[in-house]
């Protein structure tokens, strides 16, 4: 691994022999050190025995240096000039003149595992082709900040001779010719390179230019090799160029070229050339048919157009059969009722009347219409329709909504229904005494209050509702006398976390507690979410929450007066704290850490996706930290301001009224409220600009301060947050990718979690990585 080698410069001396019997005296030293000591570094000096003499002749030095490794100091002592490298040369005998004397100094180099960096090809930034500067997420100019490589751009780098910097590690790629750390040192080589130079630009009926080159070689002929086995001799020439015009199947195979130097060794290299594909937007045997795919599908020599989930036809352009989806419409849909399916997921979209994930489940309790959001009017014990809510009375009772009575012959019937009615609601009086004096109240999972919140989340969110099953609420349900709270933790308008201990059949749990104050609606609905999303995320892990990257929770109390939601409690506080405390934490942590953690909560958001929930408010003060070093996402919308009040503004938009993060919204959530995973990806961005500057509060055009309509007009002109200072223009790109206007083009959880480990990859030594990633 790379480590910061100033200062374990271990350097021994020992005198190796005193040659006395010859009469030059040679004195000979040893001296071993790590080939990664520092330009600069001194690491022999000739021991102070004949001060006098190198005062008067100045040391020199004279051979065994030929790439100019050291430099001797007058006083005689020699100083790393360049970089070394083990794997080129493991051992220099320097001779140096030091008064009337000659010495020899036998440096020995030791190899430093990791050392020198690997240019990773895998995770070099790629260049954009076209040299523009659009935000395509991939599309990267090499090293913008030209000679400087690091997280930061802060660290120079030394590679010599047109050799590429990497932009993470600093490792150079050196051109034909060179070698060494910094590619400084000349290599006897012979390469061939081509024009076009990107191996997808070369397909059939391409012309294409392999050119010929020896470097540092006296050259006495020099002879090119085709894949026919004819070839072409030149003599006294460096350099040679071979045209191949119209490149068909015939002319793949090896070209090599050998060079014989005037004293008769032989070097040579070869390039072999596998052109299958056909030009962009072509096919067929002879590539002379053209693709012309539509919804940017891909075009395929032999298949044609390759389409996208949902698309089918010769050029993609037509959408998938009725109750087919997918890739290639080879899955079929599972709507019921007359629903639609999305051609792309699957995803149902149910008819009025019906709900459920394939739309199998008619409207309950009273409600009917699209999504289920309106209210039957039924009366008197009538069924209310499912689809459009009207109501089949039972007799006596008729009219639209069973409310009058049949004006018919049988007036006595009028009289024998008062005594019931009464009797009903006498019923229900008792009812309601025994429920307030507690003697119901304590009954058992209570489904009339589980499937009223079921209805009041579906209003909310359709796919939320959906995921749950019924008695949820119950499976999670803990007793509170097991609950002893402890300190406040957080505390806010609406509620506060406590830490505390829960009594558990396996024994005391350290728990963080949240409770809402204030019994307002809001902080009601927002509690009954949060529990919801939990319940389902757990759900679908089928409990196995061990590489979750969402809170776990332990358990809700809903049936006391007080409700909590008891998650697991994380010592490490959350991850704006943590940025905040580590002002000067070094880079290798700031890559380990941060990066990581960003990487768990892009699985976190990975997870929400699948369940089609979106958490509104990512950012860096809703991450914890565990105990294990994982982040983990948390605050699915109680206690708004618990942890920073300022970072939330009031809404000021009709029939809004709550505290927003602004900030950290996406567009269109501003705007009309809408709030999918897209939209958190929009967050997430924000929370990578949190970690790239350690969590300063974000600043849309040099103002702190904004209201909800100047915070439109600014993302609406196309502003966005900064780059932070020292931030990789990498990792800028990815976060504006993250605010694109249109929420479809903006990266996926997915994308995202790779581009990060790609990034970090190229950072950290290997072996972070892989403990990392076990975690
Ligand atoms: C030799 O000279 C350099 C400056 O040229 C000085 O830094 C170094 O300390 C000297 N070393 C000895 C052993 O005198
Ligand atoms: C080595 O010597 C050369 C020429 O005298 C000088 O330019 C260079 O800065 C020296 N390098 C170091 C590391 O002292
Ligand atoms: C380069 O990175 C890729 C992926 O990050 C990895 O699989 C590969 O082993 C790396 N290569 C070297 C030489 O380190
Ligand atoms: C290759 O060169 C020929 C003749 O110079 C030209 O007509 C043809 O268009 C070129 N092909 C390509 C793909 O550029
Ligand atoms: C090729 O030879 C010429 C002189 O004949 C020389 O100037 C040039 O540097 C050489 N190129 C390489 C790559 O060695
Ligand atoms: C071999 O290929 C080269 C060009 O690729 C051509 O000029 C030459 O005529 C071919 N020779 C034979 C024997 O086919
Ligand atoms: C190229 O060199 C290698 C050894 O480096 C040798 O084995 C091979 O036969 C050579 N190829 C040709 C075509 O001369
Ligand atoms: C050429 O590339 C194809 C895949 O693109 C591969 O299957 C084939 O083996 C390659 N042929 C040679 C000679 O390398």
């Amino acid at each position: 691994m790379a480590v910061n080698f100033q200062g374990l410069l271990v350097v021994t001396f020992w005198v190796v022999s005193v040659n006395l019997l010859c009469s030059a005296r040679a004195q000979e030293f040893g001296v071993s050190v790590p080939e990664n000591v520092a330009v600069g570094e001194t690491i022999f000096s000739l021991p102070g025995t004949r001060a006098g003499e190198k005062a008067e002749l100045p040391c020199a030095k004279i051979e065994g240096d030929p790439y100019g490794r050291f430099n001797v100091t007058k006083n005689c002592t020699i100083v790393v000039a360049n970089p070394l490298d083990w794997s080129v040369q493991s051992t220099y005998l320097l001779t140096i003149r030091s008064g009337v004397h000659n010495t020899r100094v036998k440096v020995e180099l030791s190899d430093v595992e990791g050392y020198p960096p690997v240019y990773n090809e895998t995770c070099e930034t790629p260049v954009n082709p076209n040299g523009q500067t659009g935000d395509l997420l991939y599309s990267i100019n090499f090293a913008l900040e030209v000679g400087k490589y690091g997280f930061l751009c802060h660290k120079t780098c030394i590679c010599k001779n047109g050799a590429r910097c990497h932009g993470f590690n600093g490792a150079c790629k050196c051109p034909p010719g060179w070698k060494g750390v910094s590619c400084d040192i000349p290599k006897q080589d012979v390469s061939i390179t081509t024009t076009p130079s990107d191996p997808r630009d070369i397909y059939i009926s391409a012309n294409i230019t392999l050119h010929c080159e020896v470097h540092h070689v006296d050259v006495g002929y020099l002879t090119v090799t085709v894949p026919n086995k004819s070839n072409k001799v030149s003599f006294g020439i460096n350099k040679t160029v071979f045209h191949v015009p119209n490149i068909q199947p015939t002319n793949n195979g090896p070209y090599t070229c050998q060079v014989r130097d005037t004293r008769g060794n032989t070097l040579n290299t070869t390039f072999v050339l596998n052109v299958t594909n056909c030009a962009p937007d072509t096919k067929g045997a002879r590539c002379d048919e053209v693709c012309g795919c539509l919804q940017g599908a891909s075009c395929d020599r032999w298949a044609g157009c390759v389409c996208p989930p949902g698309w089918t036809g010769t050029r993609c352009q037509r959408k998938c059969p009725h109750g087919t989806y997918g890739k290639d419409c080879a899955r079929k849909c599972t709507c019921q009722n007359w629903a639609t399916c999305d051609p792309n997921d699957g995803r149902c979209e149910c008819q009025a009347g019906w709900y459920g994930m394939d739309c199998s489940k008619p409207c309950k309790d009273g409600r009917f219409g699209w999504r289920c959001q309106q209210f039957c009017a039924c009366k008197n014990s009538a069924v209310c329709s499912n689809v459009h809510g009207s109501c089949a009375c039972v007799t006596p009772w008729t009219g639209p909504d069973c409310d009058q009575l049949q004006t018919s012959r049988d007036e006595p019937l009028l009289e024998s229904l008062v005594p019931l009615g009464s009797l009903v609601l006498l019923v229900a009086i008792v009812m309601a005494i025994l429920y307030k004096t507690g003697i119901l109240a304590c009954s058992t999972p209570d489904t009339a209050e589980e499937d009223k919140i079921l209805f009041e989340l579906r209003r909310m969110e359709q796919d939320l509702a959906q995921s749950l099953q019924p008695g949820w609420l119950g499976r999670w349900e803990k007793k509170i006398k097991h609950l002893t709270p402890g300190p406040l933790i957080g505390e806010g308008m609406f509620g506060l976390v406590r830490k505390g201990k829960l009594r558990t059949p396996e024994g005391e749990l350290a728990v963080a507690a949240k409770t809402v104050r204030v019994e307002d609606s809001q902080s009601y609905r927002d509690f009954y979410r949060e529990a919801a999303i939990l319940v389902a995320v757990h759900q679908q892990r089928d409990g196995d929450c061990r590489e979750s990257n969402i809170v776990r929770l332990v358990g809700l109390i809903t049936k006391s007066a007080e409700k909590y939601i008891l998650l697991e409690y994380a010592p490490k506080g959350d991850l704006l704290g943590f940025l905040r405390r580590s002002g000067n934490i070094n880079e290798k942590d700031l890559f380990g850490n941060l990066l990581g953690y960003a990487v768990h909560i892009a699985r976190a958001l990975q997870e929400l996706e699948r369940l089609r929930i979106a958490h509104r408010d990512v950012a860096a003060r809703n991450v914890l930290i565990t105990a294990d070093d994982v982040a983990k996402l948390a605050d699915f919308g109680l206690a708004r301001d618990v942890y920073a009040a300022n970072q939330y503004i009031r809404a000021n938009r009709p029939g809004v009224d709550e505290l927003l993060p602004l900030k950290w919204m996406a567009l269109e959530s501003i705007e009309t409220g809408e709030y999918t995973c897209q939209s958190d990806v929009w967050s997430f961005g924000v929370l990578l600009w949190e970690i790239a500057t350690l969590g300063k509060d974000p600043c849309y055009d040099g103002r702190m301060q904004l209201s909800f309509l100047q915070m439109v007009g600014i993302l609406r002109q196309g502003i966005r947050l900064e780059r932070p200072p020292g931030c990789p223009e990498d990792l800028y790109r990815l976060m504006r990718s993250c605010w694109r206007d249109v929420p479809d083009t903006r990266p996926t959880p997915e994308g995202i979690e790779e581009r990060l480990l790609q990034l970090r990859h190229a950072l950290l030594p290997h072996d972070v990585i892989e403990m990392e990633t076990v975690v």
